[in-house]
């Protein structure tokens, strides 16, 4: 029973592709229950201050209305510092669009004009809600991201900086940017005496299991999450939200299965977002553009409650050979909503900044820039002098160079014409960590032959499933049509979040060791499958604390061509190619819709993207995808999407670095630079909109 071709490496086709086409897959609130009832949240209309009253009269007398849940009469919540799952059980009020009631009742549209109905009263504060590069508030986290140190300091920047050859300074931001996933965060919650089974909308059912267990006080055996297809997260989903934590309250109020989706008009308030941030980077180098000293500087904003650092200079401690450096975080409590993940947290913004300043350089330097980073590259992680376990980021920039046609170009800023157009080309690196994080499986052999995998995954629209079923086919030596994939539920053995591009690498190990044993233990024998079957369990934690020390990252470049209208000042992409080393691709099919997805994403960032703070209302302006804008099929040109082949054997049995993020990873400063290859003009502050770039283009073509 063995296969001819490896799975590993097939362009496999999504295992439920046609449960997805045909709309029988199920999500958070596709799941029939009895006697269902509704929920509708209750944004609070103020910024800062308390609630005074509460009238439910109106609402309330609408008999379809079961209940209307306040701070003053909801289920209490054991006490915790996440700002997402703690939801009214105080009348403070931290943020504008903080959840202040909830409105149950038998039909949608009840529920809907419940919450309408509702008064609320409130005394205010004055409220602090902008950042600054100077806020007076600013602070050093104790770290930043997991465990990772605020600040870092080598050799001596200062001295080494004021006498360089050449000085870049200079100041980079970017906006607020709001995950808006096709699947709004949802859940339908019901309870069984004291035992509560969840469906909902997340990127880590066994980490939603253990926090609504803590919430309401119960085992984690008596809590159950399913979350068998997930529309979409980009890491908004990556622990428990409010919907979760407010259907299983309303449904245990109402003693009813509760079903709650969030309008997209209270995303960007309530389930997290990427926090702006002001990024000072200095470069010192040599006339050749070698780098003597690098500094990256980091201002961002967080919520009054809980704690979340865009931690975007973190990258610049693996890019490039800097023998001086320095990498900063700054941060500020402002009263706005809680920031959280979003696709690639830190690298993504933190990579804008660099790749730029790396394109200044080489113009400063007259130096093609490939070239420049061809010669700053490190032979050890300049911040940990740890060796890599692999980084081909000079073949990804090599070979991108030779596709993308790159050494054919007029390399004269504003030269290049079609019709009216400004033609240009930009370049820039990627990078993304490649982590793995514990987690358990089991496999199990079948009397009829068969085999199932469980391990609690979850597919978030990546093709996990697929990818988990090809990596047991492929341990067994077995076809993939006889390997049943259990994930998206917590009843299955433990594992971590489909977060931090960690997935495949987290569960992927333990399926392989799972599967590997049970294959031993089959062959031991004789293939005589006892009645109830044979099951092996593995977990990962003994070779996660025996792994040598190694920078594990994946790499990539990213090359983009744009025209620019003079006339209108509009932007449009013409051609992008990512180039990445990241391992082992398993699925080339699935791999390449991640990185196309990532890249469009970053073209969304550079172009189109980014909410604006109403200083006098504390609220992000863009709530609804008519003024937030995502590219749509007509903004994105075809996206070409190759990979280095590369054996890495210091990663995992699979030999996999993560795929889900590093494909946002520089997108958006190959397009700026592109931008200014095609115009002459630097926009430091993206999104790059035609408003913006028209006044300066006035300038720079002497039209003013
Ligand atoms: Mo991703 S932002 O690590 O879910």
């Amino acid at each position: 029973m063995t296969t001819t071709k490896p799975l590993l490496g097939a362009p496999t086709a999504r295992l439920e592709a046609r449960e997805k086409v045909t709309g029988t897959a199920r999500y958070a609130t596709d799941y029939p229950t009895d006697r269902t009832a509704y929920a509708w949240p209750v944004p609070a209309t103020v910024v800062r201050g308390e609630i005074t009253a509460i009238d439910a009269t109106a609402a309330l007398a609408d008999p379809a209305v079961l209940a209307v849940l306040s701070h003053q009469n909801a289920p209490r919540l054991r006490e915790t510092d996440d700002p997402f799952v703690t939801v009214l059980q105080s009348p403070r009020i931290n943020h504008r669009g903080q959840y202040v009631a909830l409105a149950v009742a038998t039909s949608l549209e009840a529920a809907r004009a419940a919450a309408e109905a509702i008064r609320v009263t409130y005394r205010c504060e004055p409220h602090d809600v902008v950042l600054t590069p100077d806020h007076p508030g600013l602070y050093k986290p104790d770290e930043v991201g997991v465990g990772m140190p605020a600040d870092r300091e080598h050799g001596d920047f200062d001295t080494t900086y004021a006498n360089a050859r050449v000085r870049i300074d200079v100041v980079y931001e970017t906006p607020a940017l709001h995950n808006h996933p096709m699947e709004p965060h949802s859940a339908t919650a019901l309870w069984d005496g004291d035992e509560l089974t969840v469906y909902d909308s997340n990127q880590d059912s066994s980490g939603v299991q253990q926090a609504l267990a803590r919430l309401f006080g119960l085992a984690a055996d008596k809590v159950h999450v399913v979350n068998e297809h997930v529309g979409g997260g980009f890491g908004s989903k990556g622990s428990a939200r409010a919907p979760v934590v407010l259907a299983a309250m309303a449904a245990r109020t109402v003693r009813r299965p509760v079903k709650l989706a969030l309008p997209r008009n209270q995303l960007a308030a309530t389930i997290g977002y990427r926090a702006p941030t002001i990024q000072r980077i200095r470069v010192g180098a040599d006339a050749e553009g070698h780098i003597h000293a690098l500094a990256h500087e980091l201002v961002t904003q967080t919520a009054t409650v809980g704690e979340f650092v865009e931690f975007a200079a973190v990258p610049t401690r693996t890019m490039y050979h800097a023998p001086h450096s320095r990498t900063t975080h700054r941060v500020t409590r402002l009263d706005v909503p809680a920031p959280s993940w979003m696709r690639a947290p830190g690298e993504c913004p933190g990579m804008f900044a660099l790749e730029s300043a790396m394109d200044e350089l080489a113009l400063a330097c007259g130096l093609d820039p490939v070239e420049l980073r061809l010669r700053n590259e490190p032979t050890v992680e300049p911040d940990t002098g740890l060796p890599y376990s692999s980084r081909h980021l000079v073949e990804c920039l090599r070979e991108g160079a030779r596709r993308f046609g790159w050494h054919d170009r007029d390399a004269r800023i504003a030269t290049s014409r079609e019709g009216r157009f400004l033609i240009g080309s930009g370049v820039a690196a990627s990078t993304y960590p490649a982590f793995v994080m514990p987690s358990h499986a089991e496999a199990h052999a079948a009397a009829d032959g068969g085999y199932e995998v469980r391990v609690s995954a979850s597919d978030i629209g990546t093709g996990a499933r697929t990818v988990l079923a090809q990596i047991a086919a492929e341990a067994l030596g077995v076809p993939l049509d006889s390997v049943r994939v259990r994930v998206g539920s917590s009843d299955l053995p433990p594992a971590s979040v489909a977060g931090g591009s960690s997935g495949t690498a987290s569960w992927g190990w333990p399926v392989h060791k799972a599967c590997t044993e049970l294959r031993r233990r089959l062959a031991e024998c004789g293939h005589a499958v006892p009645e109830q079957g044979i099951t092996v369990a593995a977990d990962i934690a003994e070779e996660l604390d025996d792994r040598e020390d190694f920078a594990r990252h994946a790499f990539g470049a990213q090359f983009a061509e744009v025209q620019v209208d003079p006339v209108t000042g509009e932007t449009r992409v013409r051609r992008l190619l990512g180039v990445f080393a990241a391992g082992r691709i398993l699925n080339p099919r699935t791999a390449r819709s991640q990185f196309i997805g990532g890249m469009t994403m970053g073209l969304g960032m550079a172009l189109l993207e980014g909410s604006t703070m109403d200083r006098e209302f504390g609220d992000y302006a863009e709530r609804d995808l008519a003024s937030y804008h995502v590219p749509a099929c007509a903004d994105v040109p075809e996206i070409d999407v190759h990979w280095i082949d590369e054996e890495d054997p210091h990663l995992n049995p699979m030999g996999s670095k993560g795929i889900g993020e590093i494909g946002i990873v520089g997108t958006a400063a190959a397009i700026a630079n592109a931008v200014h290859h095609a115009t002459g003009v630097r926009l430091r502050a993206l999104p790059i909109h035609p408003d913006a770039l028209l006044t300066r283009l006035a300038d720079q073509l002497g039209l003013a």
